[in-house]
Parts: structure tokens; C-alpha cells; sequence
């Protein structure tokens, strides 16, 4: 006689430890969209063999639910919590990876991340970025191409970065100006561009909350390699959200978020003479909507 307890009750359609998937999936109702059927009866599937197989205790689910308690208090409109547990998860940088599959040769998609901000002023090709005075100068420099190879002629380049201290400016509203580190700019017939920001620098990812605490007891550290962030838009093509990395930094193989890709570690180079301290020359290479890889 097997204990009722872990036995379907075909007669009831109770709750049982065993039936657990299916009994959850049957409420379901009739006119529920196919999508929505897919993903939610996936997920619950997926969330009850999570805690049958590593034998969840009540304290460690009393546990995750107050840890995602206290990562939903922890956000506001400046801080997502979420996504940052998203990233650190790997969870970010997969969803993107299965919706920007492209050609070789394309420019690799990563992680947008949280400090990208909508409205800022177009600059001329050339102009300066950096806006603190902080930091040693680079020259970001290269073209906006198709895959043949032809230019791309108004491309709309979003760049962002953190300045010296390792802060980007909405981490910062009062110590730096407004739109420090970042620009728009938009290519001409030859699909070049060009500007002048720093040399970024490696920085932790905000840990002051549950998510930095996760990294902790799981003895990870929260920084990034330094990067420059790009989003390049144009007619016809599809959207690239993507970094340049900074070669030789120490933590390009343990990002915490996981955002790094060979393609991405851009040169850069020390320059010896002028005012400008390095140079860092990256094409980008963007796909049709139709190309996928
Ligand atoms: C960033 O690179 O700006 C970033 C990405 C993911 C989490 C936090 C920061
Ligand atoms: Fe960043």
C-alpha cells in the first residue's frame, strides 16, 4: 500500500506531492492564450522539479521568499533590483543571447544594463564626452558598417560610461554634470564616428542590497571590466546593444553579469604624443532584420 500523500487521487484531483505539476497546470482555464499556457505550465514545472530534486526545506523557501521581499523593497525608479539579480543570475545575457542570434561577422549583442538614459543631446562627430575632467582621455574612433562591409550612413550611436571614480552620472547627480560620459551621435555617408571620453574603469555593480549580499555568501565579487557602452540604431537594420571591453583588464573573465564576448575586447592603445592618452578604434557591424545566425 503506497502512503496516500505521494499518490495522485484520480478520484479527487487533489493536491499531491506527485501530481503537484499537473494539479497546479489542470486550473488553468479554457480561453488562457497559447503563450501564456506555454510558458506559465513551463515554468511551473520546472519551479516544482527545482524543489523536488534538491529536497526544498520550509526554512530555505521561508528564506527565498523573503529575500525576493526584500529585493522588490529595494527597488525604486533609480535602482531595479530585479535586474540585477536577473544579471548576476546569468539570466539577462541568456535572454538576450536567444533573441540576437546573428551572422558571424555581425557585432555581438550584451547586456543593456540599468544605467543607460533615453534624451541625450546629439554631439559632433569628434566632440569631447567627458565632462568631470576626470580621468585619462580616449579617442572611441571607427565605422558603422553592413555586413558587406558598406558604410551605414545615419546610424544613431548611443555611448555611455562610468567616469574615473568608477560612478556613472545618474550614480552621482550631485557631484557630476549632467550627461557626463555620454553622447549620441549620427554617422554621415561614410558611416564613421568618432569622440572623445576616458579610458573607462572597472567598477562594482551596486551591492549594497540583497543582490550584493547573494554575491557575497556565494564568494563572488561584483565588479565589471571596464567597458564603454554602445547602442547603435538605424533604418533598416536591427538594433545593436553592445559594450567595447578594455583589453587586459583583470576581470574580464569573471564579470559578474557575464556581459563579456571575445569579438568585444576592443584595442587600446597608448598614444605618446598630443593631449589625448589612448585610442581605441571598433567597427560595428550591424545585421539586417532578416540575418540571423
Ligand atoms: C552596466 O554595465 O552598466 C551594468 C550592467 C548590469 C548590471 C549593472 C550595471
Ligand atoms: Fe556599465
Amino acid at each position: 500500500m503506497v502512503a496516500n500523500t505521494s499518490e495522485t487521487n484520480p478520484t479527487t484531483g487533489f493536491f499531491t506531492e506527485t501530481n503537484s505539476v499537473e494539479a497546479v497546470n489542470a486550473r488553468m482555464g479554457e480561453d488562457v492564450s497559447p503563450r501564456l499556457r506555454e510558458v506559465m505550465s513551463c515554468l511551473v514545472k520546472h519551479l516544482h522539479a527545482f524543489a523536488r530534486e534538491v529536497n526544498l526545506t520550509q526554512a530555505e523557501w521561508e528564506y527565498g521568499i523573503d529575500f525576493l521581499t526584500r529585493t522588490g523593497q529595494m527597488c525604486t525608479r533609480e535602482r531595479q533590483e530585479f535586474i540585477l539579480l536577473s544579471d548576476t543570475l546569468g539570466m539577462s545575457m541568456l535572454v538576450d543571447a536567444i533573441n540576437n542570434r546573428r551572422p558571424i561577422g555581425a557585432t555581438e549583442n550584451t547586456v543593456f544594463g540599468p544605467f543607460h538614459v533615453e534624451g541625450c543631446p546629439v554631439r559632433e562627430m569628434g566632440e569631447r564626452i567627458c565632462l568631470d575632467g576626470k580621468g585619462e582621455s580616449c579617442l572611441f574612433i571607427g565605422r558603422v558598417l553592413d555586413l558587406d562591409g558598406n558604410p551605414v550612413s545615419g546610424a544613431r550611436i548611443d555611448v555611455w560610461s562610468d567616469n574615473a571614480d568608477g560612478y556613472y552620472d545618474v550614480q552621482q547627480p550631485e557631484l557630476q554634470p549632467k550627461w557626463n560620459n555620454r553622447g549620441v551621435f549620427v554617422t554621415a555617408a561614410d558611416g564613421r564616428y568618432s569622440f572623445i571620453g576616458i579610458r573607462p574603469v572597472s567598477y562594482p555593480i551596486p551591492d549594497d542590497g540583497p543582490v550584493g549580499q547573494m554575491l557575497a555568501s556565494l564568494g563572488r565579487h561584483p565588479y565589471r571590466p571596464a567597458h564603454m557602452h554602445y547602442m547603435v540604431r538605424a533604418d533598416g537594420f536591427q538594433k545593436l546593444v553592445t559594450h567595447t571591453f578594455v583589453g587586459g583588464d583583470p576581470y574580464l573573465e569573471s564579470d559578474t553579469v557575464f556581459g563579456v564576448k571575445q569579438t568585444l575586447v576592443a584595442p587600446f592603445t597608448k598614444l605618446e604624443a598630443g593631449e589625448t592618452h589612448w585610442r581605441s578604434d571598433f567597427d560595428f557591424v550591424l545585421a539586417k532584420p532578416t540575418d540571423r545566425g
